[in-house]
């Protein structure tokens, strides 16, 4: 595709995998999050034309060919990227597992084990979607990983984060949230339209969203 087309597509910022909250230098506090999502959307936005950054935590997939790839670990870092990025106008999908909490400080050295145990004390991290969402320069599509009350929990982040679209997916113990399997999921917009697909591959997930995406303007 000639650069000219892709410069007057809408940019995609996208999301992915999980962020690493240092406790100390040789250890951190993460979740499962495999990053196969947003490297979906990623490659997807790419292969339709669109010029995409992807602003990733450690994952071991591979960087899809033509994005721009930014490799961040600490939510503060992807806040940064992210801000700075996102300009208006910018299509922004946060599917990263971004962590909700960080240790309130790092130790400067490894931690010793004592018989006592160890309690550290955590600090909420910024919730970079929500920041978006309140200048809502952007076309914002988030995800909520829910254990209960999926469309309830995911309606009230769409509107908390002033989002245009949020996918909702259950975790349940036979889901395949985390890895490249079949995956359940139900989208909803800002106008209240629901949208429920079932085992269905990130790919082709990755595919509708992008599809939906596109209805919405600033
Ligand atoms: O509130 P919850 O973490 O379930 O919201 C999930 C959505 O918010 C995801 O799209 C995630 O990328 C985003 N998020 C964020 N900053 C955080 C936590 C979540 O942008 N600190």
């Amino acid at each position: 595709m000639a650069n000219t087309r892709r410069k007057k597509m809408i940019p995609v910022l996208v999301t992915a995998g999980p962020t690493r909250e240092k406790i100390d230098p040789v250890r951190f506090i993460s979740n499962y999050s495999t990053g196969t999502f947003g490297y979906a959307i990623a490659r997807e936005a790419f292969r339709r034309g669109h010029d995409v950054t992807l602003v990733s935590g450690p994952t071991h997939i591979e960087a899809p060919r033509g994005v721009r790839l930014l490799k961040i670990e600490t939510a503060m870092e992807m806040r940064r990227e992210v801000l700075k990025r996102a300009k208006p106008g910018t299509l922004v999908i946060m599917a990263a597992a971004v962590c909700d909490w960080a240790p309130m400080k790092m130790a400067a050295g490894k931690i010793k084990r004592k018989s006592s145990g160890l309690s550290i004390k955590l600090k909420e991290n910024p919730d970079i979607l929500k920041e978006l969402g309140q200048s809502k320069k952007n076309i914002l599509v988030g995800f909520a990983l829910e254990t209960e009350n999926l469309e309830k929990n995911a309606l009230e982040k769409l509107k908390k984060k002033h989002l245009d679209m949020v996918v909702a997916n259950k975790l349940t113990k036979k889901s395949a949230l985390f890895g490249s399997g079949a995956t359940d999921v139900v989208i909803i917009d800002r106008f209240g339209r629901k949208a429920a697909y079932r085992g269905r591959t990130k790919q082709e997930l990755a595919k509708i969203i992008l599809d939906k995406a596109s209805n919405f303007n600033i």
